[in-house]
This record gives C-alpha cells, sequence and structure tokens, in this order.
C-alpha cells in the first residue's frame, strides 16, 4: 500500500523510474478491459515515466497488436478522446512478436529491452492462463532476464495463483529457481481498490474504535461480494474454479486480514504481510466432517432483473456443463482463534447473478447488555458499521436514537460518510497496483506464505465439495439462497442482505 499510491502527485511521477512493461497475453481479455486504459491513464496523470515502453509479446503481426491497441482503448477507455495523449501512448508502445513457449521469443525481447535503455527497468505482466506461467519465468529466467545487474526485473502474476495448496507450493518454487520473492508481484486487485486500502487507515489512523475492535464488543463481521453478473464468457476457467476458489481463498480472504490483524510495527511491506499472515495461521482448521456446519454452496437457476428481463440457470449457460456442481454461491463462517477475535464468526460471502452488485464490510456490535426502555417497545438493534467497498464507497454506522415526541421509542439512525475523491475520480485498482509495482512497494501484493496458508484453509471445504451430489439453487436475480440463515443463525440479526 504505497502511501505516495494514495494521493498521486507529480512527486510520485519522478519517483517512478523509465521502465519496460512487458506483457504476456498482450491481446486478451484483460490487457482489453483493464491493462491498456490502466496504462493510458497513467501515462496521462504522468504515473509512467515518459522514457517507459509498453511491450506486446505478440503471436501475430506486430502491426495488428498497435491496431489492436487502438481498438481496445477506444472501446474500454474514456481517455481514448484525447488524440495527443493516444499519440504520446502508441509512441511508447513496441510489439514483439514470437510463441511463449519458444526461447528465441525471449531471446528477441532480451535484445528489444537492451536496445532502448541502459538500464534496463522492466516490469513483466503474465496475462495468461496460469497454466502458463512457469514456463514463461522458467523461460525470462533461462535468458538472463530475471538478472537485476542491470535495473530491477518485476513479475506480476495474476489470480489464480495455483489451484490449492500443493500446486501454489509448486509455483512458488518454480518462480523462487530463477529470481527473488522480492521480485514476485501477486496481484489480488481488491487490494488494489481504494476503498479496502481505507480500512486499513480508518482502522490504524483513528483511535477511536481500538477499544471496541476485538471480542468483547463485536458480535460478527460478514464481508460481502455480491455481483449481478453470471458466468459470462469465463465458463472454462469457472468451471474449475467456481465462486470459493474464485472470490473466497484470494479477494474476500484477503480482506479479512485487513478487518482482523494487528497494527504493523512499521508501515512496511514485510511489517503489514507478516501481521496478515498471523491473521490466517489463526484461522481455525476446517473439520472436513463438520464443512456443513460452516460453510455453504449453490448454484444459480433461471431467474430475471428487476427489470423483468430473463436470466438464465448456470448449467445452460454456454460452455458449462448441463450437470455442472460448480458453486456460484460461496459462504463460509471463519473462526480466528487469537485473543482479539476468539469466537467472533467472520462469515465470508459471494454470488454470481444475485439481486445487486454490491461489496461490503460489516460490522456487528453486541446488544447493548439491558434494555432501559419502555416495555413493549423494540429492543435497540444492535449497532453495525458498514464499509461500502463498491459501489457508493462509504462508511455507515447504525445507531439508535430515540423518536422525536412524548415517547421513548426509538428510531434507527445511520451516520454515512461517503468516501469520494475532491475530484471525483477515483483511481482504478489496477493503476494503484501498477504504479506500485513501477515503485517496488508491494504491501499490496499477496506473499507467498499468505496464498499458500490461505490454499490450505480452504482446502477442506474444497476436498468435501468435491464429494457432493447436488447442489442447492437460488433464482438468478434474487437473494433466495437456501441455507443462509442456518449459517447465520448464532450471528445478531443473522444475514445481512444488502440494502
Ligand atoms: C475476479 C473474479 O477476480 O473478480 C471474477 O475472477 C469477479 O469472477 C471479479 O467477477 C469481481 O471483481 P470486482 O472488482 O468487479 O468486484
Amino acid at each position: 500500500m504505497a502511501q505516495a499510491s494514495q494521493t498521486a502527485s507529480c512527486i510520485d511521477c519522478e519517483k517512478t523510474e523509465a521502465s519496460n512493461v512487458v506483457i504476456f497475453g498482450a491481446t486478451g481479455d484483460l490487457t482489453k478491459r483493464k491493462l491498456l486504459p490502466s496504462l493510458l491513464k497513467m501515462v496521462k496523470l504522468g504515473l509512467l515515466h515518459a522514457d517507459s515502453r509498453i511491450i506486446g509479446v505478440v503471436r501475430n503481426r506486430g502491426d495488428d497488436w498497435l491496431a489492436f491497441v487502438r481498438q481496445a482503448l477506444q472501446e474500454f477507455s474514456p481517455q481514448a478522446k484525447d488524440s495527443a495523449l493516444m499519440e504520446r501512448f502508441h509512441a511508447m508502445l513496441c510489439p514483439v512478436e514470437g510463441d511463449l513457449e519458444d526461447i528465441n521469443t525471449y531471446t528477441r525481447l532480451k535484445e528489444a529491452l537492451l536496445t532502448h535503455h541502459e538500464r534496463t527497468n522492466a516490469l513483466f505482466y503474465c496475462a495468461i492462463p496460469p497454466g502458463w506461467y512457469s514456463a514463461v519465468s522458467h523461460h525470462l529466467g533461462a535468458v538472463g532476464l530475471m538478472d537485476e545487474a542491470q535495473g530491477y526485473r518485476r513479475l506480476v502474476i495474476e489470480k489464480p495463483f495455483g489451484h490449492d495448496a500443493a500446486s501454489a507450493e509448486k509455483l512458488n518454487r518454480e518462480l523462487w529457481r530463477v529470481m527473488q520473492e522480492s521480485q514476485i508481484y501477486r496481484i489480488d486487485h481488491y487490494l488494489g481498490k481504494e476503498s479496502v486500502q481505507n480500512l486499513f487507515v480508518f482502522r490504524f489512523a483513528n483511535s477511536l474504535l481500538e477499544p471496541l475492535w476485538n471480542r468483547n464488543y463485536i458480535d460478527h463481521v460478514q464481508i460481502t461480494a455480491s455481483e449481478t453478473l453470471g458466468v459470462e464468457y469465463r465458463a472454462p476457467y469457472y468451471e474449475k474454479a467456481g465462486a470459493l476458489r474464485d472470490m473466497i481463498q484470494s479477494h474476500l480472504m484477503q480482506v479479512m486480514t485487513l478487518v482482523a490483524m494487528e497494527p504493523p510495527a512499521e508501515y512496511s511491506a514485510t511489517d503489514i504481510r507478516d501481521e496478515k499472515v498471523k491473521v490466517l495461521r489463526a484461522v481455525r482448521p476446517v473439520d472436513i466432517n463438520h464443512v456443513d456446519e460452516i460453510s455453504l454452496a449453490a448454484q444459480y437457476a433461471s431467474g430475471h432483473t428487476a427489470e423483468g428481463e430473463d436470466l438464465a440457470a448456470y448449467c445452460t449457460e454456454p460452455g458449462v456443463a448441463a450437470d455442472s456442481s460448480t458453486e456460484t454461491f460461496a459462504a463460509v463462517k471463519f473462526y480466528i482463534d487469537n485473543w482479539r477475535w476468539q469466537g467472533v464468526p467472520f462469515v465470508l460471502w459471494t454470488g454470481k447473478r444475485m439481486k445487486k452488485r454490491v461489496s461490503e464490510v460489516m460490522i456487528r456490535f453486541r446488544q447493548p447488555p439491558h434494555n432501559l426502555f419502555e416495555e413493549g417497545t423494540e429492543r435497540p438493534l444492535p449497532n453495525a458499521l458498514i464499509f461500502r467497498l463498491q459501489p457508493d464507497e462509504g462508511m455507515f454506522l447504525r445507531m439508535n436514537a430515540k423518536l422525536p415526541g412524548l415517547t421513548t421509542r426509538m428510531q434507527r439512525l445511520v451516520m454515512s460518510a461517503p468516501y469520494e475523491s475532491k475530484d471525483g475520480d477515483m483511481y482504478d485498482a489496477y493503476e494503484i497496483l501498477l504504479h506500485d509495482v513501477l515503485l517496488g512497494e508491494a504491501s499490496l501484493f499477496s506473499r507467498a506464505d499468505e496464498v499458500e496458508t490461505s490454499w490450505k484453509i480452504v482446502e477442506p471445504i474444497i476436498e468435501a465439495w468435491s464429494q457432493r451430489f447436488s447442489l442447492p439453487r437460488y433464482r438468478a436475480g434474487s437473494w433466495d439462497v437456501p441455507g443462509m440463515d442456518r449459517l447465520l443463525k448464532d450471528c445478531i440479526s443473522g444475514w445481512h442482505i444488502p440494502s
């Protein structure tokens, strides 16, 4: 979490050196929708040094890639209307042709790097299917491209990082053969969201909450990522992943560590990540024989949007097996066995094709111990602090207050604090994260032990779910997920459906 990246300014631009941003998977979907628009905005804001280059490793003719970039930006970037900016950006592009499995591609890439600058800083971005990670890193190492004698060399890897603990460990070992851990940036784009970083600042820049931030005052925590989108065009990946791997093992467990961690000794990548790992290591191991008591999986059936548009069932989506048992909704109740959180459930849930798109963290406080107010009136509702991560980023504190008039009856009061930037322009997660890689700032990236530990935590659930025969269904476009009330029966006020 670069302090600099939260307040991008010209000071930041001076800090980044000229670099070669090398994209593997330069014609892929991630490149088109996220990387290119982010890089263009970074050029606009001066967050990418003007002498930098953007190198696309492409199988086809380099000229085709240049046309692809122009078209992708026109489709996905509002900045593409600025023709002077587009010309500047295009002058930075440099295609290198070749197959990823061919060592000669990397030799050509090395030549392309060395002919441009004396110092050849490079950021290698793997926007490719995970099956390619080890081959690409192996080839980079084989031609000496991870050697930092002439400039930094950093490898950015997208999730999924492995599909279980063993594969994540194997991939780590393969990467370490050709590079140091400090050269690896495992991206979790949730950590790049400004509202997620604000969780960290909110906790550790305010003393007000600290006395309350523990098992004595907090009943439970719900961490939500509810999406309205379905599987879209991603069935080949999603069929093998499912909601638990896709969202909980990565994004939501990362958010959980930010909510639960102790203050780090210093604002440094090492200290912050040490504290996050401590949380993960304290998560109570899941007993494979009791997985149903702490988790829930479901799949969307057909339904319709609020506007009445028909939504197809998951198992009829293109590329999905008709008898698919992949979960599109997953919820897990974790316990963190340490002094601060003993006995406090952390319920993490995510679903595709839900009624509303909302990501948030809800901290539910305990009920007041004694009700002083009129017999027959409702009990005061437990307070809740909600961090809305997206959309409408902000914080909401739910309190009880007196209804005006000759009564001691209560009303619910919501204190809200929208989280927005002065110029109304929040940075996209990829802009923040790419800028951090250029600065060599690693706190927003997952370290090897974080990834391995989080896989170990969810493994018994994955194992138990792989043996199930059928999945409960929920109506697409609804909140009708059977079993959520049961899962949250011990949590005050139960399942918090985002409003
Ligand atoms: C990705 C998942 O990592 O995050 C997707 O693979 C999901 O399935 C996406 O849709 C959600 O990200 P965001 O930023 O839209 O909440």
